[in-house]
Parts: C-alpha cells; structure tokens; sequence
C-alpha cells in the first residue's frame, strides 16, 4: 500500500515516458539518415561492454505507432522524444531530408492523435558524424550547425510541438564524450572537455532564443542530469572534494543559463574555459528557460583525492555504500536523492517551474509467460514519487514526472543488458509486453 494518489499531486500535473531516438528507433539507414557518432562508436570494437549496436534496437521506426499506444494504455499524458539530427539533415547542415521530418510528423501525428503531448528534446547525443569530423563540440563552429538544425526543427513541428528541450544532459555528453573517452565521439581530455562544455552551454541559450522566435507558445526547456552531493566524512578536504563535484554534477550548465556564469569561484580548475571565450559570450550564455528538466538516478558519496585533477574527488563505489539495494547498472537505490535536488534547484531564483524529465531503474527482468514481474522497479517508483511529492508539499514547483524510458532499449556503451522499460522487448522477435511496473502506472493513473 502507498500513502498516495494521483490526486495529491495536482490536476496540473504531467505523468509521462522518456526515449531518445537512436536508444529505440534503428532503421540507420533507411530514408537518408546519416550516421551518428553513436553508429561510427558502437561500430567500433571495444566501445560497447555487449558488443551491440543500435542498427535495429527497438525497430520503433517501424513500430512507432505501436509503441506510443503503451504510454495511453498507461494513462499518462506525455510522449517525450528526441529527434536524431543525422535524419533531418543528413549532412549535418544544408539540405533537408523530407523523409526524415515526414517521420517524426508521423510520429507526432500518432502522439496527438491518442490526446498526448509530445515533449521533443532537440539534442539527445546523436551528432552526425560528418560534424564530428570537423571536430563536433570542440569546434565553436557548432554554434551555427546547431542554431540551423534547431531552426528547421522549430519551423517543422513548432505549429505541432510546444513544449521542447533543447539538450539532454550536456554534463553527460561532454564529461563521457569529449573527457573520458567512454561516451561517443570517445575523446579524452581537457583539452577536448573545456570547449565542449563552453559551446554546449552557448548552444543550450542559443537554441532556446530559436525557439522562443519560431514558435509561438513554446513552453522551452532543457534537461540536466542531477545527482546530490555529499562528502563521505566530515574532514574540511572532503568538503571540497564535494563541492567540486558538486559544480559537474548540478551546477555547470544551469548557472551560465541562469545568467550566475560558470562556477569557478567554487572550482578554480573551470577557469580555464576563459580560454575558449570570446568578448561578448557571457551575455549569450543566459536564456530564461520556462522549465529545466532534472534528471537523476543516485547520489554521489565523494572522498577527497589528491590525484584526481579537476575535482581532486572520488565517488564512494555504490557498492561500498552498505545500501540494501542496487540496480542492473550498479546503481545504489536512494530515493531521497530526489528530494534534495528538488530543494537545491529550486532554491535558485531564476528556476521556474522543474519537470523530472527521467528517472527509473534496470533491474534483470524476465518474462514469465505473458507477464513481467518486476516488483523492484515498482517499488523503486512508489519511492521516488514520494519524496517528488515530498518536496512538492513543502513548495518545490516541480509539476512532471517522465519515467525512463517506455520501453528497454539501447543503453549507450552498456549495450541492452541492463532493462530500463515499462514495456519489456524481447529483442529476437521484437515481441513487446507491459511490465507489472507499467499496469501499475495504469492503475494508479487511472480516474
Ligand atoms: C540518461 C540518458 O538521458 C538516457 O539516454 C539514459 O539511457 C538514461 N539516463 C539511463 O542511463
């Protein structure tokens, strides 16, 4: 039993699913889509733990119609989606691929038609790899590909669409694709690192003006992946291991939008960015977003490191955490995590209104029959709604909540072992069944 309904969270309130594109669509190469820099890196041995790819994934290019039916059988209101770039223009900028928009018309169609709102994120990791070529996010060129394709996209769907988010998680992409090396493109380094986060935040600002001038009524947004942050003991060094940490993981990109800059005075290392700025960067690097999207799935317990450059932190491996639970991916389950990032976000003044844009877990499901049992997942969920209403009643303006994701699908370099869906996908035949997790979403959501 759960000390809770729909009702207490409000009328106003958004129950949605979150999917990007090359996590579910395949069909790579069909209709004049181009390849991303996920095809070139799960096509290179080594990238991926499983050895996959997204060539066919979830086959929902075919099956889209299929697919979305799930989140109205769940009784939820929202479809939030990415479109792939590498579709729409297929070489990175210039002609438009028709096939390509012709598609996500379909699939917006499909979304109005069963009385959803379609949710679009613009920029969900898949960069055409003729731009990677010319250097992708290190190159403040992508300044202008980026404005272009968001200007064909708002100009498409803007008389379709009205809520966007311009991109997914910019920390994620830059810190595992240009820093660590283990994300696509796959390069390392600060010196890739440092201007991919200085143009993804002058894109994320940039891509909101478009939108706010193409598309009247937009509800513009952006998402960030969030994590709270705390020192594994009470040293002062610990402290400041957690801080910095604290400027990765939550504050790098919302501040720069809020119009606060980046967080160096907190994390003197991020001074180096000055590098990469020209004279009159700063003013652009702000946009009043209507909502931010947060996106989280577990804490960061850090200890102090001296020789770990940047941070000078360690995380606390979430198996040593002594946590009773811990997901597919490794992840140690803490509901109250969501809580206090709701409390940290919205204590800014610029934040408006905050939409949890994914959360969820991957726990080994296996059907039995007809039906997947996965108690943990719901229980994992009735636990974090808790703490979001926790955090509602105490004032937080938090009015959404998109369980990642629909359906499994592709999970980047882990390949589709780990299950994240409400809607389980037997890969060899494409068969689909809702999870115990997604009839309880029904159930719960129902009037
Ligand atoms: C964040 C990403 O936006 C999404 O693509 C990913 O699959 C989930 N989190 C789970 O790791």
């Amino acid at each position: 039993m759960i000390a809770f309904s729909k009702k207490d969270f409000g009328s106003g309130f958004r129950w949605g699913v979150a999917t990007a594109a090359y996590q579910i669509e395949g069909a790579v190469n069909e209709d004049g889509r181009s390849p991303s820099i996920w095809d070139t890196f799960s096509h290179t041995p080594g990238k991926i733990k499983t050895g996959e790819n997204g060539d066919v994934a979830c086959d929902f290019y075919h099956r889209y119609r299929e697919d979305i039916a799930f989140i109205r059988e769940m009784n939820m209101q929202v479809n939030r989606f990415s479109l792939a770039w590498p579709r729409i223009l297929p070489e990175g900028i210039g002609p438009v691929n028709l096939k390509g928009l012709d598609y996500y018309h379909r699939v917006i169609d499909r979304t109005l038609e069963l009385g959803l709102e379609p949710w679009v994120t613009l920029y969900h990791w898949d960069l055409p790899q003729v731009l990677e070529d010319k250097g992708g996010w290190t190159n403040r060129d992508i300044l202008g590909w980026f404005a272009e394709y968001v200007e064909v996209c708002s100009k498409a769907f803007g008389d379709k669409v009205k809520h966007w988010m311009v991109l997914n998680e910019p920390t994620v992409f830059t810190v595992l694709g240009y820093m660590q090396g283990t994300h696509a493109p796959g390069r390392k380094g600060f010196g890739n690192f440092l201007p991919a986060i200085h143009h993804a935040a002058m894109a994320q600002a940039e891509g909101g003006r478009i939108l706010r001038a193409h598309v009247p009524g937009a509800q513009i947004g952006t998402t960030f992946s969030a994590s709270y942050v705390q020192p594994a003991g009470p040293t002062w060094l610990s402290r400041i291991a957690a801080a910095n940490y604290d400027v990765i993981a939550n504050r790098l990109f919302i501040e720069p939008a809020l119009g606060l800059g980046y967080p160096w005075k907190t994390m003197p290392f991020l001074r180096l960015l000055q590098r990469h700025i020209r004279p009159g960067d700063m003013e652009k690097l702000a946009f009043d977003f209507d909502f931010i999207g947060l996106q989280t799935y577990f804490r960061q317990l850090v200890r102090f490191d001296l020789f770990t450059p940047g941070t000078f932190g360690q995380e606390i491996p979430h198996a040593e955490r002594g946590s009773s639970e811990l997901t597919e991916m490794g992840w140690e389950v803490w509901p109250e995590n969501i809580y206090l990032l709701l409390k940290q976000f919205s204590a800014y003044k610029g934040v408006k209104r905050i939409i949890i844009t994914e959360n969820g877990a991957a726990f080994p499901d296996t059907p039995e029959g007809e039906r997947v049992h996965d108690p943990k997942r719901i229980k994992y969920i009735q636990d974090h709604l808790a703490q979001v209403l926790r955090a509602r009643r105490e004032g937080v303006p938090v009015e959404g909540y998109f369980y990642w994701s629909l359906m499994d699908n592709f999970e980047w370099a882990e390949g589709y072992k780990p299950r994240f869906g409400l809607v389980y996908v037997d890969y060899p035949t494409q068969k689909r069944i809702l999870k115990d997790s997604g009839r309880w979403f029904k159930e719960f959501l129902s009037d």
